[in-house]
């Protein structure tokens, strides 16, 4: 029933009339299933224009004596259509919250696209963690560039111009020559740098990258990386280098691993020696025993690691330092060969190849 054709005047206050408007007030209500229809019928049956809202009105229209009891039937229809909406809209609320909930469910467990994890080189952990070995013992990080002045990258060290590291095979010569540029060959004229440069005493490692007109193939690559080290001081000698290599190949390769030395020559060193490693997986073991093969050391049980030896005097004098007051120990190794035989790469060229596949599973091994 609308408010439209309710009872009007006094017929609306008839018992049987609030009783009607009272039944289809609470059915309007109770059919209510949204918070939008319930506002309809709180408007069309609770409203200004509801029956019972006009029959409020007609109470003055009906005999003085008839009006208490039509007006407390009123009172308690519109209370109890009043409670009506209360309850009902506590309901429809509660009902579409849990509507609301349940179309807004997110499954946690469905997959979701992540984003790949991208990884350090392996050549950059490396140097960084060769470097923390050696700032933890006080010596400095140098750098030099790759573009090397040829004095730098040969004369300083002692390297003749007839020397056969020199010839056009091994060293990329930059045009034009009579600028006498060369991509270095190695990180060793960082060593004349850092002393041309810095104060004495110098304790220096350097890492880098280095050129050579070489093979690209399992185990060469013309671009590669080394890194040097250099230490010049008062009263350093063979003793130290065997003790700083020492500590060096612990920390790379684990607790107890020793190193040798193997006499060697380089020019800018005097005595030189190849350093060689002790197989860090094997330690040795493997040697004379055809039961338990190695491969890290094709069960020689020593792995060849770098060159090293005693700054040769001539190199301190062509950086003006005096030898006969300074001294000083030198190594260089490759780190490419490093990282093949301390995590048994196979192929070098996946270090160069840039895939996150490879370099993820070295994280934490390479660092
Ligand atoms: N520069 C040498 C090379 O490229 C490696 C090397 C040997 C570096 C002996 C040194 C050293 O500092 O003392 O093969």
């Amino acid at each position: 029933m609308s408010a439209q054709n309710a009872p009007e005047g006094a017929d609306a206050l008839r018992p049987e009339a609030i009783e009607a408007s009272t039944s289809a007030a609470l059915a309007a209500i109770a059919a209510a299933g949204t918070m939008a229809e319930l506002k309809d019928a709180r408007l069309a049956h609770a409203g200004d224009r509801s029956a019972l809202a006009l029959a409020n009105r007609a109470i003055g229209s009906i005999p003085p004596t008839e009006r208490k009891e039509a007006g407390r039937l009123l009172g308690a229809a519109r209370a109890r259509v009043q409670q009506a909406l209360a309850e009902r809209t506590e309901q429809v609320e509660a009902a579409e919250l849990a509507r609301t909930l349940l179309a807004e469910t997110v499954d946690v467990t469905l997959p979701v696209e992540l984003q790949p994890e991208g990884a350090i080189h392996p050549i950059r952990g490396l140097i960084d963690l060769m470097s923390d070995v050696f700032v933890a013992m006080g010596w400095e990080v140098a750098e030099g560039p790759e573009l090397e002045a040829e004095w730098l990258n040969f004369d300083a060290l002692n390297i003749g111009a007839d020397h056969p590291s020199r010839g056009e095979t091994d060293t990329l010569f930059v045009e034009p020559v009579s600028n006498h540029l060369v991509m270095r060959t190695h990180t060793s004229p960082v060593q004349a740098r850092a002393l041309l440069t810095r104060d004495l005493p110098v304790y220096v490692i350097c890492p880098g990258k280095t050129y050579r007109a070489d093979e690209y193939d399992a185990t060469h690559l013309p671009v590669f990386h080394q890194v040097e080290g250099l230490a010049v001081d008062k009263g350093l000698s063979l003793a130290h280098l065997r003790g700083t290599l020492d500590h060096f190949a612990q920390a790379m390769f684990g607790a107890g691993i020793r190193t040798r030395m193997r006499p060697h020559y380089f020019p800018f060193t005097e005595p030189s020696a190849e350093v060689d490693l002790q197989c860090f997986v094997c330690r040795g073991e493997s040697v004379g025993n055809p039961d338990r093969p190695c491969r890290t050391c094709k069960s020689e049980g020593w792995i060849e690691w770098g060159g090293c030896g005693v700054v040769n005097p001539r190199v301190l004098r062509a950086c003006g330092v005096d030898p006969e007051v300074y001294s000083g120990f030198a190594f260089g190794m490759g780190i490419e060969r490093t990282l093949q035989s301390r995590n048994n790469l196979s192929d070098m060229r996946d270090l160069v190849e840039g895939d996150v596949r490879f370099s993820r599973t070295l994280k934490g091994v390479a660092r």
